[in-house]
């Protein structure tokens, strides 16, 4: 790099148009980092995950953790709108916030609603529980007559992911109880398996356990749709669709296990962008960051880049991941900061200040994908989008 100029351009502001709180006065200053959301993606995805299906298995986007962090309002409407008939979220403030943007379709709240005086609120927004206890049964029923209700609910049953849920067990006693309910009427009964993409044995063994619930409740005449299949179980277990199945990783392009790739081809719908921000040139021997853990071995080229762990590029990604500038991958070098990132861009030709960089998502001939950074942090995919923080605006494509 001796003897070349580094290029140093204003930084361009020409990323697409933010999707920022339209309130805010925020909302024309971009700091140049960003998500974006590939619709098309999405829906061809669906698409995917229906194929996989019987014609009359309903399918629920689970949309909890604003999707999985990709945009839950307008991924809801995007599924409602492409084949998805009901939405699951972990909590009532998360239907709550699909309510106030006019989504209608039935919501069920995977998770728990404690405390009990929350009941209201579920009654007020038309959502529709999940009931794991005789004690939430019993606040429901309550709940429901005294404001003279009737109110939904789906039973959860533990089959062996030792979450929440009744027992089987239990089960034999509860639902002779919910067939004499007035007000608190079962619209569903359903379990979550602990290890369908890994462990067919204990898959097996979790599905019979259901299985009795499930005749059961039908000897006793209840009407209800029973569901069981997350992702994993979709490709892996057919006998486990039942009447719904609940999708979430590979609606947004992520295979929930490995050799997930063989059985469906899906399409990654999140990208992470930033630009560079600051850039310099340095000598052999200079320290960068905290901690000093990154020590230049030659002359260098440093670019700054605006993100940090503070917005979910974790600290574990130090001296270890991959960043794309011009479609060539750089390390990122010392330690992830709070707010900014430093990479080595010394073999990128002609790298200039205001370059977009890409940290997951494709560049060129080159992809970092969320599995990636996942095996650099020793986590799941999961856990890399869900962990990108409010503070990166999601760009809707
Ligand atoms: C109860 C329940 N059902 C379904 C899902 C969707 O799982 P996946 O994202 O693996 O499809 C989840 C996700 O964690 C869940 O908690």
């Amino acid at each position: 790099m001796r003897g070349k100029r580094l290029q140093i351009h204003k930084i361009s502001n020409n990323h697409p148009k933010l999707n920022c709180n339209p309130n805010s006065d925020l909302k024309h200053i971009n700091r140049p980092t960003w998500v974006e959301i590939h619709t098309k993606a999405f829906k061809q995805n669906l698409k995917s995950i229906c194929s996989k299906l019987n014609k009359k298995t309903r399918v629920m986007a689970v949309v909890k953790a604003n999707a999985y962090g990709h945009s839950a309002v307008h991924l809801s409407k995007t599924a409602l709108k492409s084949g998805a008939d009901l939405l699951g979220v972990s909590s009532i403030e998360e239907g709550i916030q699909l309510r106030q943007n006019k989504i209608k379709s039935e919501i069920l709240i995977l998770g728990s609603i404690y405390p009990l005086e929350n009941i209201h609120s579920i009654i007020k927004y038309n959502l529709t529980p999940t009931v794991s206890s005789f004690l939430s049964l019993k606040a429901l029923e309550q709940t429901a007559k005294r404001l003279k209700k009737r109110i939904k609910f789906h039973l959860k049953v533990d089959t062996g992911m030792g979450r929440v849920g009744i027992s089987p067990k239990e089960a034999v006693r509860i639902l002779p109880q919910i067939a004499k309910l007035k007000n608190s009427v079962l619209e569903g009964i359903y379990t979550h398996f602990s290890v369908a993409g890994t462990d067919p044995k204990y898959t097996k063994l979790q599905l019979s356990r259901f299985n009795s619930v499930v005749k059961l409740a039908k000897k006793l005449h209840l009407k209800f749709a029973a569901h069981a299949a997350n992702s994993s179980a979709i490709l892996k277990s057919k006998e486990s669709h039942f009447d719904i199945v609940r999708t979430g990783l590979m609606l947004y392009g992520m295979y929930p296990f490995y050799g997930a790739r063989k059985k469906i081809d899906l399409l990654p719908v999140l990208a992470w962008k930033t630009k560079i921000t600051f850039i310099k040139r340095v000598p052999k021997g200079t320290s960068i960051s905290y901690s000093r853990t990154y020590i230049t071995k030659k002359p260098t080229i440093v670019a700054t880049l605006p993100v940090g762990y503070a917005d979910g590029y974790l600290r574990r990604f130090s001296n270890r991941a991959e960043v794309l500038v011009r479609g060539r991958r750089c390390k990122v070098i010392g330690r992830v900061t709070m707010d900014m990132i430093m990479v080595d861009v010394t073999k990128v030709p002609g790298v200039s200040l205001g370059d977009e960089v890409v940290l997951i998502g494709q560049q060129g001939r080159e992809k970092i994908r969320v599995e990636e950074l996942a095996n650099i942090a020793g986590t799941i995919n999961y856990e890399i989008t869900c962990g990108i923080s409010y503070r990166v605006p999601r760009i809707i494509n």
